[in-house]
């Protein structure tokens, strides 16, 4: 009998997505039980109190208004121009590097991951991350034959482990002479940790030493998904000016996406954001990217592009959009400041959180306490390491309840 017909390297375990599994299972408890019986914080989606996924009203009245053409058209493959422009912008604000920049699209935050970790490592190569990890990076790895070496986020003080990065980011581009590391931050996911200035300082220094060996290429992923949901104003994009004048064997990938700070999940739109001291090196991932975009997706949502590009053109336009999101924005801060307060209060021991999100619990056991979580009709992410809550999709009143659920489950476990 025949039992695959899938090439050897296209053969995976035959696994539904763990995190649209378990919301699956949120919503089923919902309609059992009714919304205010069920804490669903499995999603990274922004979702009003009552669960309902928050969709900015700048935004698709935007959309909505445009004519049928500027949203079925094709987009060009690297995107429309006007939009690249944008995107730039939206970006870095008055914290633009000094240096050579082009940005490409791509369809989410996560075509920036495949463009970085594709085009810019070799087959066989690992790719270094943190051991708090977005998943896919993983997924995107293994899917082209690279594989994920992981250094600890953390030391025992909980400050960012900058001697477990170099030791592994030496380790690996000694024996690769080509490394691409990903660091996500501002607003970690799954912690919600970021990066201070000065410890991006250091992790600049560290590989700006490693550039003075000329047979070295570092190239540095920084995944910038949830950065406009980080911080007072633009406070967390200062640290793009470090990547102003780095050596040109340092080459840095900006991964923007527009599914956070646009709530447009599903519309599938972001940029790979390539900075260079080298103008043919800036040149060059722009060709590359090209190339690749046009054999992987083809072009983006023109539709996307057009909405973003309008918003920012457009200073009435731009100020309605920002207060809308300065609004949401504040929403969850109050949400993450009510659960680090009930956790503390509740004697829960979480990760250092800062921005964004996600808030994550280490934890030994965490599947077992996210089935026991489970049964009680809360709904969160269980990790390696620990457990993701997601606040960004949680109500005040429910962040405040959750920590002493969490605490009580572990204990019995
Ligand atoms: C860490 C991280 N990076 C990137 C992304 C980009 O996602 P998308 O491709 O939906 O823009 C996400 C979204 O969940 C994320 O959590």
């Amino acid at each position: 009998m025949i039992n695959s017909m899938v090439a050897k390297h296209a053969l995976w375990p035959k696994e539904d997505d763990a995190i649209f599994g378990l919301a699956a299972k949120a919503k089923e408890a919902i309609k059992k039980y009714g919304a205010d019986k069920v804490i669903d914080s499995t999603l990274g989606a922004l979702a009003d109190d009552n669960g309902n996924l928050i969709c900015m009203k700048t935004v698709y009245d935007e959309l909505k208004s445009m004519p049928n053409a500027e949203i079925a058209a094709y987009a060009m493959v690297a995107g429309q121009p006007a939009f690249l422009e944008a995107v730039q912008k939206a970006c870095f604000r008055e914290f633009r590097p000094d240096a050579y920049i082009k940005a490409v699209a791509t369809p989410g935050g996560s075509g920036s991951v495949k463009h970085a970790i594709c085009n810019y490592s070799n087959p066989g190569d690992s790719i270094l991350v943190c051991d708090w990890f977005w998943k896919p990076y993983v997924t995107i790895s293994e899917e082209i034959g690279r594989n994920v070496v992981n250094y600890q986020l953390f030391n025992d003080k909980n400050e960012f482990n900058i001697e477990s990065f170099k030791e592994n980011f030496e380790l690996l581009l000694n024996k690769q002479k080509r490394l691409v590391t990903i660091i996500n931050s501002p607003a970690q996911n799954p912690t919600g940790y970021s990066l201070t200035d000065e410890e991006w300082k250091q992790v600049l220094d560290i590989m700006k030493e490693n550039a003075k060996n000329e047979e070295n290429k570092i190239i540095l992923l920084v995944d910038v998904a949830y950065i406009d949901f980080a911080g007072k104003g633009n406070e967390k994009r200062k640290f793009f000016t470090q990547f102003s004048n780095l050596p040109e064997n340092i080459f840095t990938i900006i991964g923007y996406s527009l599914s956070k700070g646009y709530t447009m999940y599903g519309m599938r739109l972001g940029a790979a954001i390539g900075i260079s001291s080298n103008e043919d090196i800036a040149d060059e991932f722009y060709y590359s990217c090209m190339h690749s975009g046009r054999a992987n997706w083809s072009n983006c949502n023109r539709g996307a592009m057009e909405v973003m590009t309008r918003i920012s053109n457009d200073i009435n336009k731009s100020e309605a959009y920002e207060a809308e999101k300065a609004g949401y924005k504040a929403m969850l801060q109050r949400r993450a400041d009510t659960f680090v307060k009930a956790s503390q209060d509740a004697g829960l021991e979480i990760l250092p959180y800062r921005d964004g999100f996600f808030i994550s619990i280490p934890c030994n056991n965490a599947k077992a306490v996210s089935d026991k979580l489970m049964n009680e009709n809360l709904f969160l992410i269980p990790l390696k390491k620990g457990l993701r809550f997601a606040v960004c999709a949680v109500s005040e009143e429910k962040c405040k309840k959750a920590p002493e659920m969490i605490k009580k489950a572990m204990a019995r476990i």
